[in-house]
């Protein structure tokens, strides 16, 4: 693998930060259909709770970051919201698209959302921001989800 040096005088393989989210499907993936199955639904009150307490509803564009198997998304959509995701694991993003076949879902590093500024009314994510997140990214995502959005 290529190396490189920054101004930092830090050496880097050359897809270090570029490549990383793409390895997230060996864990993440690796048990995709037990994870949608057996762990997801025990979140399922939390996914419930939170699209009320936002108020979620027919007519909102709404985005879940990290939306893993997409439980939270079909739950949104039932609510009549017009749903996005973005999740770096291709097997699970395959699991939500089957449960939810209109939702925009993607594959994708949540680092480098892929939609427009003033996407979305409501940007929700469950366990997928961690202390980990680069702060940078907020800004980001308020971006995405316009000045008045909904956020959880
Ligand atoms: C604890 S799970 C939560 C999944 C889902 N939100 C839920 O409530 O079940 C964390 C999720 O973050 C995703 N993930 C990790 N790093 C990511 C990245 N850089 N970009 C997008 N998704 C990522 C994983 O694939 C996994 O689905």
């Amino acid at each position: 693998m290529e190396t490189s040096d920054n101004a930092q005088g830090e050496v880097r393989r050359a897809d270090e930060t570029t490549a990383a989210w793409r390895q997230v499907d060996e864990g993440w993936g690796r048990a995709a259909v037990d994870f949608a199955t057996l762990s997801e639904p025990a979140n399922c009150r939390e996914y419930v709770a939170l699209h009320a307490e936002l108020g979620v509803g027919a007519g909102d564009r709404l985005l879940d970051v990290a939306c893993g198997a997409g439980l939270a998304v079909e739950l949104a959509a039932l609510r009549g919201a017009s749903c996005a995701g973005i999740d770096a694991s291709p097997r699970l993003v395959a699991v939500a698209r089957d449960r939810s076949p209109a939702a925009d879902l993607r594959v994708g590093d949540m680092h480098h959302l892929p939609w427009e500024d003033g996407s979305f009314d409501v940007v929700t994510s469950f366990r997928g921001i961690w202390g980990t997140t680069p702060d940078a990214r907020w800004p980001r995502y308020a971006a995405c989800s316009g000045p008045a959005a909904g956020w959880g």
